[in-house]
């Protein structure tokens, strides 16, 4: 196969930053194109060195590169202000002329999924979906996050057969416990950074997902399956508790590549930008291009419209939705009114006793004491009180418990943002705490301002199951449509990503109020991986799936109502919107056995980029090559053969084709089904799909047009379905009139 990654990522370090002068760390991501005409495969690395070193303005080019894989690091310790210019004037001329310069641009500094301080709770995992007889057996799945805690019991490789032969990647743990059959891999990007320990938390929760083993805790019993246990994993640490990187995360995912990972699982992104100039879009095109299957976490800015990240048509962008499982905590005030919130406080020593409450807005001496931020709560009259905090400011939820408890008080209620709705999080308190919604904590407020003599009391009910309602999106899960490519639907699916319980280093006690070793977290970062973990069923039930197909299985069987049959809900209990689930939530079971599948080529990626009307510059930034997009039959975004649709609608009607390939029996029927959406004609032709081999391709046109009465406008939704008499494939339609 061809050297692809032609990255070359400069580190400069404690220089004037130009044009603004200020003093900090720079660094800038410089692409230059593959010499794949001048140089031999043997000696590629060295020969690539000293290609990329050609870019470099003479008086750094002597400086070593040192290589990972296809990416090139260079240290600069000491470089003038003059030296730092010309680094940047160079990365920023463009110059179409000048050989093998592609695009260089300053990297941002990308933010976690997640909040990182909950804490523990070791609950029965009552996820039976999560059941293949395989478990995830050959594959490996390379975890890109803040590292690894090695030690915890969950990585142990009881029971792992060893990596399969093409694994090729590195282990540099320095500590007690080294890789084993199943943690097989651990590195750090940039290496200058230290150990790939986790120094987080995050990473190891991350990964602790694909384990075994959250112990029995508090009111639960049983064991928490992790969703791919035989899997391996590989650990590849990008970031610290300060964010991360893109430059670590291009090197990370080239590397994984190379290392022969089949599903890379990123709980990390940044806000939308264009796919040339995203590095996990960019990273996760050559790893798709490998074979391997990119899962990202959508991200944590929702309800707010077209917040969703990762959203590439080639990498799967995965939604949280909660479980069947509320962890509930209790809250008595003086009047008899009582408010249901969750917390995954546990102590049996706690008194319920009633305290009286506190609201540090109501004598602010800093803005942030509504937030309890730490150190805000300077009145003395805190003590021996139950303090009202709001979600937000920039402090973790179990922080605002610290500060709270710092100050002396003996409780604390969070209040949600307004846009959270019903979405509550159950967190491992220091303080006996709880979460309710923001509704509620109006009323609380309410009461306060009601009388002087406000008192309330919080009880801890812990675990309630068979919530009718689950999967209800979260309120925090990213929502579409795209910005990036508005006619690929995102997200593309949802999965579990509320009150996730998994491994958490115990060196991290200090934020939690047990020893405990497994932490509960709910952000779209643990969505992801179970996302990740699913495909790593498939993977290895169907070694062959392309990432596409993978991905097309997932979405094409995925269920759209809840447990009580109804629509699946949103955070405010209405019936969420396309653009939060995307193509529903997980079923894995039926994705095992699809029926058909939309492949996208690889191929087809070339005219769908060209067709975004990017430069070729640009498309080249991806491709990594020179490209040339007038020679290129481009096709609109919607015509990528995608399991969904989303169109915007004119009054010119739209055709598009989608091609199935059938993997359920050989002989077989399918007939469509349609549901219009409102003042939408939808009609697919033929209407019946006969196939009478495996793996036979069949192409569909599907039209839509505005019906002649239609006066609607905004977003309507409706599907397309497959069905045979044994499967049925379901392609949801979004579309903005
Ligand atoms: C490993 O850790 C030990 C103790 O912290 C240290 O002395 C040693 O240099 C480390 N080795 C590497 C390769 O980082
Ligand atoms: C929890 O499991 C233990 C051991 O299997 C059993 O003795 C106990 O009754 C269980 N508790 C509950 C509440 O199910
Ligand atoms: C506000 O703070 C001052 C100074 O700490 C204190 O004397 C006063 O009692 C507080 N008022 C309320 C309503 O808590
Ligand atoms: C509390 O009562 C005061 C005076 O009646 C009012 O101005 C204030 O808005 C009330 N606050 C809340 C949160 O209801
Ligand atoms: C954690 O606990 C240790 C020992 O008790 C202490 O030295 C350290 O400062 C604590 N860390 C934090 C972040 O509180
Ligand atoms: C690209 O440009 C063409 C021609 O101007 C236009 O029809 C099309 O909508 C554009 N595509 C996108 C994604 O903006
Ligand atoms: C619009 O027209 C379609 C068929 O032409 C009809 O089924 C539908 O009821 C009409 N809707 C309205 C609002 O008149």
């Amino acid at each position: 196969m061809k050297f692809l990654n032609i990255l070359l990522v400069l580190f400069i370090v404690g220089c004037l930053s130009w044009p603004s002068m200020q003093s900090k760390l720079e660094t800038y991501i410089i692409q230059v194109e593959s010499p794949e005409s001048q140089i031999s495969t043997q000696s590629m690395s060295m020969d690539l060195g000293s290609w990329y070193n050609s870019f470099l303005p003479k008086s750094i080019s002597k400086h070593k590169l040192e290589s990972r894989g296809a990416v090139f690091d260079i240290l600069i310790s000491q470089c003038d202000e003059r030296l730092c210019c010309k680094i940047i004037s160079r990365a920023s001329e463009r110059n179409e002329e000048e050989t093998g310069f592609v695009n260089a641009w300053p990297e941002r500094i990308l933010s976690l999924h997640t909040t990182r301080t909950q804490s523990f709770l070791g609950l029965k995992q009552n996820i039976g979906l999560w059941r293949d007889p395989n478990y995830g057996k050959g594959v490996i799945i390379g975890v890109l996050d803040s590292g690894i805690f090695p030690d915890h019991p969950s990585f142990s490789d009881k029971g792992m057969p060893p990596p399969p032969a093409k694994w090729k990647g590195k282990c540099e743990l320095n500590f007690t416990t080294k890789c084993n059959n199943k943690l097989i891999g651990a590195q750090i990007f940039p290496k200058e950074n230290g150990s790939p320990i986790d120094d987080d938390g995050h990473g190891t929760h991350s990964a602790g997902a694909f384990v075994k083993g959250a112990n029995v805790y508090g009111n639960a019993n049983g064991t928490a399956v992790g969703v791919a246990p035989l899997a391996h994993l590989a650990i590849y640490k990008v970031c610290n508790s300060l964010g991360w990187s893109d430059s670590g995360i291009l090197a990370a995912m080239d590397v994984a590549s190379h290392d022969g990972v089949d599903i890379l699982s990123l709980s990390l992104g940044s806000s939308s930008s264009p796919f040339y100039s995203d590095s996990i879009a960019l990273g996760a095109y050559s790893a798709t291009q490998r074979g391997i299957l990119v899962s990202c976490s959508a991200g944590n800015s929702g309800p707010s419209e077209s917040s969703v990240a990762n959203e590439a048509p080639w990498i799967l962008t995965v939604g949280a939705s909660t479980l069947d499982r509320k962890i509930k905590a209790t809250v008595h005030l003086g009047n008899k009114k009582v408010f249901e919130g969750e917390s995954a406080f546990h102590s049996k020593s706690f008194s319920t006793k009633f305290f009286p409450l506190f609201d540090p807005s109501l004598n602010a001496s800093e803005s942030d004491s509504s937030y309890c931020g730490s150190g805000t709560l300077t009145d003395r009259a805190v003590k021996g009180k139950i303090v009202l905090c709001m979600i937000g400011g920039s402090y973790t939820r179990i922080a605002k418990g610290q500060a709270v408890k710092d100050a002396g008080g003996v409780g604390m209620i969070l209040i949600n943002r307004i846009e959270d709705g019903f979405t509550t999080s159950a967190d491992a308190h220091v303080l006996p705490a709880m979460d309710v919604t923001y509704e509620d904590g109006m009323k609380i407020i309410d009461y306060m301002n009601s009388t002087k003599k406000h008192v309330a009391r919080i009880t801890f009910q812990g675990t309630i199951l068979r919530d009718k309602n689950a999967p209800v999106v979260a309120g925090f899960s990213s929502r579409g449509p795209s910005i990036a490519s508005r006619r690929i639907l995102k997200p593309d699916i949802i999965g579990p990503g509320v009150n996730i319980p998994a491994a958490w280093p115990t060196s991290m006690e200090n934020n939690t109020n047990s020893k405990s070793t497994f932490n509960i977290i709910s952000r779209t970062s643990m969505s992801c991986p179970h996302l990740s973990g699913v495909a790593a069923l498939l993977k290895s039930a169907h070694p062959t799936l392309s990432p596409a197909a993978i991905k097309s299985t997932i979405m094409t069987t995925a269920y759209t109502v809840n447990l009580a049959n109804n629509p699946i809900l949103d955070e405010m209990l209405l019936p969420a919107s396309i653009f939060a689930i995307g193509a529903g939530h997980v079923n894995p079971s039926r994705a095992n056995d699809p029926g058909l599948i939309y492949d996208t080529p690889f191929k087809d990626y070339l005219p769908y980029l060209c067709g975004l009307n990017y430069t070729n510059r640009e498309v080249g930034n991806l491709l990594q090559r020179k490209v040339d997009c007038s020679e290129v039959k481009s096709i609109p975004e919607a015509q990528l053969n995608y399991p969904s649709f989303s169109i915007t609608l004119g009054e010119n009607p739209q055709t598009y084709t989608r091609t199935v390939t059938n993997v359920g029996e050989a002989k077989s029927s399918y007939i469509v089904e349609i549901v219009s959406p409102l003042g939408v004609f939808v009609t697919v032709k033929p209407s019946t799909l006969k196939f009478s081999k495996m793996n036979q391709k069949k192409t569909y046109r599907v039209t839509f047009s505005k019906t002649d009465n239609s006066s609607t406008s905004g977003v309507v939704q409706g599907f397309l379905k497959w069905t045979s008499n044994r499967h049925s494939v379901r392609s949801p339609i979004a579309i903005v009139l």
